[in-house]
This record gives C-alpha cells, structure tokens and sequence, in this order.
C-alpha cells in the first residue's frame, strides 16, 4: 500500500543566515516542512519575487498557479522552508502520468514504456534571494529523494537544468544526479535533462574523464550521444560572482562496466 506523507510535523528545524537591509547577515530560525495547499499564495508569491530578479529569465520555467496547485497532495509534494509565516524557500516534486510528454522525462531519457510509471520529477526550486548560501537547496533535494524512496511507488528521479544556471548544476550534481541529456524543453529552451536511480547508483570509470567547455553544447551533444555522462561542473569563485560561462568545465565521465557483465 502507498505510504503518505504528513503536513503537520516539521522535518527539519534550525538557524540559517539571512541578509538584512544593511546589507549585513542576521540568524533566523527556520523550519522545513511538507506544505499544504494554504501555501499556495505563498508559493506563488516566492515564484515570482524570483522570475523577477533572475539574471537570465530563460534559467526558469514559471508554473502557473494551477498547476502549482497539482504538486501540493494530488501529484506531488512541495517542501517549504518556513520562518514564522514566511516562506523563504520551496522545492516541489511532481508524479508525472507515463504519456505526459512535457514533463515525463523519462519519456525525453527513452526509458522503457514500463518504467514510466516510476519516474518523479524535481521540478522547481526557489529560494529568497536574502537566504542564499545557505546550501537551502541542497538539504530540500535530499529530503525529498529521502521522502520518494520511502513513499517506494518511483524509482527514478529526473530534473531538468538549464546550462545557464550553474549554482543549480552544481547542488543537482552533488545531490546524486547524473546529466544524460541536452536537449531543448518548455518550446524551445535549453535544457540538460539529470536522472537518478534511487535502486542502483551509477559509478563511473576513473582516470578517463574529460572536461568540456560549458558553452560548447556542439562537443557536449556529442559526448552524451557517444556514452559519455556529465559528471561534474567546476566553477572558480572569481566565474560564480560574475559568470563566464567559457571559463566554466563540465566534466564528462564513462559508466564503470557492471561486475556482472558477460
Ligand atoms: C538555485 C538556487 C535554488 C540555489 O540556492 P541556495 O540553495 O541558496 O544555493 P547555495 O547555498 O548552494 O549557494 C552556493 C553559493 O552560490 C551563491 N548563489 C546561489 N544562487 C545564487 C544566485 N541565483 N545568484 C547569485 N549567487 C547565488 C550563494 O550565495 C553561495 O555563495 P557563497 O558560497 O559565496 O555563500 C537559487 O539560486 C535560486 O533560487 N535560483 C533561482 C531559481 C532557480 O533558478 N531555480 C532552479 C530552476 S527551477
């Protein structure tokens, strides 16, 4: 039977780092919690405050309010980070339909027809411009790999990432993820599509890794086509301040053979 998910406990609590109007850092206490559909203004308001201040609008597929309203409880879940009444951040998790070609990437990934039916979707992460570099990002991905694998009805976790946003590269990398695919979503944006398998974690071969360009999607293209795996991004703190995105390397890497192969 499927398990469920409660609204009513919080699942994280502690103290992060916000920025205050002097430009100065305060502690706040915060909570992570598993929203109910009440948050959904809330949620909306966030989704904008950050289309609003993104550098580049492409990074960001915006949801309208509807289908927002779908991830909390019917097909999904959404993870806010909450200060009081305040949202300061959230990460929703969709369960795509198997004919869903939008927003089923296992469909984009070619995945047999009868695993689409375990597939989830990190969709959208967004948190308050005051509160990032508090690795928000990364603790809400990992509770909800954590929550997926024990509601135990998906077995693959995939997003999608656009090249531009590298802060967002980087947390999906380092949370488990494996970038498979470059291709274009959301008519007609770039995007690389990343997958986990929740059973059986890749590995990858070492010492034959090969660092690409980040803008040169020509060469990347054809090392995903040529089973190659984006495996890591590296980035200097001098670039993440003020992007150059040719300075960027993403490393490509080939899958270890499995023990067990003939
Ligand atoms: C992607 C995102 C959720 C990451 O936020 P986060 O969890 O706070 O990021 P981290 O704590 O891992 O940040 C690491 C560093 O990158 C910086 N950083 C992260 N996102 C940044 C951004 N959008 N602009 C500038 N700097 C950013 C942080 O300040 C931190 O710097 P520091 O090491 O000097 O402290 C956040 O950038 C965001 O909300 N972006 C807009 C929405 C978006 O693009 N979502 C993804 C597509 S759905």
């Amino acid at each position: 039977m499927q398990k469920s998910f409660s609204t009513e406990k919080p699942i994280q609590s502690g103290v992060i780092f916000q920025k205050n109007e002097s430009s100065g850092l305060t502690e706040v206490q915060y909570e992570i919690r598993i929203l109910d559909p009440s948050y959904l203004p809330r949620i909306m308001e966030l989704q904008q405050l950050i289309i609003e201040n993104l550098l580049n609008k492409d990074t960001l597929q915006p949801f309208p309010a509807d289908f927002m309203k779908e991830h909390l409880g019917r097909k999904g879940f959404v993870l806010g980070v909450l200060s009081g009444n305040d949202l300061l951040a959230f990460r929703n998790v969709y369960f795509p339909d198997i004919n869903d070609t939008e927003w089923n990437l296992g469909i984009d990934l070619e995945f047999p027809s009868r695993i689409l039916n375990k597939v989830a979707n990190l969709q959208m992460v967004c948190v308050h411009p005051s509160c990032r570099g508090n690795s928000i990002a990364t603790t809400m991905n990992r509770h909800a790999i954590r929550i997926i694998k024990e509601l135990g009805i998906r077995d693959h976790v995939c997003a999608t990432v656009s090249p531009y946003n590298f802060w967002n590269i980087k947390i999906l990398l380092a949370c488990g993820f494996i970038i498979k695919k470059l291709t274009k979503k959301y008519g007609g944006k770039l995007r690389y599509v990343v997958h986990q398998d929740l059973n059986c974690p890749m590995s990858f071969e070492s010492g034959s890794s090969q660092p690409v360009v980040l803008t040169n999607f020509i060469k990347q293209h054809e090392m995903l086509s040529n089973g190659w795996y984006g495996t890591n991004l590296n980035v200097s703190r001098e670039d993440a301040g003020r992007p150059f995105y040719e300075n960027m390397l993403l490393t490509f890497s080939r899958q270890t053979e499995p023990l067990n192969a003939g």
